[in-house]
């Protein structure tokens, strides 16, 4: 099955890199938010993203013109209905998500695939929420979605091969390196990357070192792109702290406990770049 119609539910900035990726690959694409001001936001997000890249000549006028042709902003589910895949990025709670799932699979089209962009949360319990649990699997974009180059493709037990093979053509033609996880909380990437960030908040608490020089130290000493504090902001810190809590949850490991420090910042709302203020500061435009 080759995706040619994309539906995004969630309006966040998963949700808006994956369009931009998926225009780009040529598919139609369908955003969903449950606000029309939300989806609006988004596409003009993406019009922003593709002027920045026809100003720096790697896009031409004509192509930009043509991937925004391809996306729709919609409110209403029932839009999704000629979807061959739908990919939700919404809040990282599992009740709301099983009540999408519910909801989609009564919306879409009975062949279409329904994804997750979950970062910890349970793909089999998404797919027992619909009838077509051969059809659901994980799709799993990292942050920011245009340019890591890479994507999970989570298998449930219940996932069958023809949806694994959809999901993988799918990340491949948006043109990202495709690698294969089992259902299990943080897949491999968050596995592995949220016990270092938890550390480096438990760090900073425990006064052994400043803000700047934990961030400066791991980037300069493991030549990290950003350091943990820095990319916490970017990640998102109430998300960081849900995947945190599940990894705890799902291993039971005290390492994995959340650095309640992160708790904190979480409910002071600080919550990284997108409230303006995490462990950095950043100003509002
Ligand atoms: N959208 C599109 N393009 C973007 C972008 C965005 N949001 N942010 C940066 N870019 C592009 C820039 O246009 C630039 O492209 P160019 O070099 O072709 O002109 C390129 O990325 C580099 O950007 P900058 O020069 O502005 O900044 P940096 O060199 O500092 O790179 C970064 C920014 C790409 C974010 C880099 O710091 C990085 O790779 N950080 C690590 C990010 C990371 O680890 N992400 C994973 C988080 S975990 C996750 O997502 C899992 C989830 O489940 C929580």
């Amino acid at each position: 099955m080759t995706i040619k119609r994309v539906g995004i539910v969630g309006s966040g900035i998963m949700g808006a890199g994956i369009a931009e990726v998926s225009a780009k690959a040529g598919c139609e694409v369908v955003l969903r938010s449950r606000k029309q001001e939300s989806a609006d936001a988004m596409v003009a997000g993406l019009e922003r993203s593709l002027a920045k890249q026809v100003e720096k000549g790697r896009l031409e006028d004509a192509e930009r013109n043509a991937v925004l042709g391809r996306v729709k902003a919609v409110t209403e589910l029932g839009e999704l209905s000629e979807c061959d895949l739908v990919l939700e990025s919404i809040v990282e709670d599992l009740p709301t998500k099983l009540e999408l799932f519910a909801e989609l699979d009564g919306a879409c089209g009975d062949d279409a695939i329904l994804a997750t962009n979950t970062s910890t949360l349970s793909v089999a319990a998404l797919a027992g929420a619909t009838k077509r649990p051969e059809k659901v699997c994980g799709i799993h974009f990292f942050n920011p979605a245009p340019v890591m180059t890479v994507v999970e493709v989570v298998r449930a037990d219940q996932s069958s091969d023809a949806t694994i093979a959809a999901a993988r053509g799918f990340a491949e033609a948006c043109g990202k390196d495709v690698v294969d996880v089992r259902d299990q909380a943080g897949f491999i990437v968050n596995a592995l990357l949220f016990p270092y960030l938890n550390n480096a908040v438990k760090l900073l608490a425990s006064g052994a070192a400043t803000r700047d020089d934990i961030d400066t130290a791991m980037k300069g000493g493991c030549n990290f792109p950003m350091g943990p504090l820095e990319l916490l902001d970017l990640v998102g810190l109430d998300t960081s702290l849900s995947i945190i809590e599940a990894l705890h949850a799902a291993f039971g490991d005290a390492n994995y406990e959340p650095a309640p420090m992160l708790a904190e910042l979480v409910a002071a709302g600080k919550l990284g770049r997108k409230s303006g203020a995490g462990f950095y500061d950043y100003a509002k435009k």
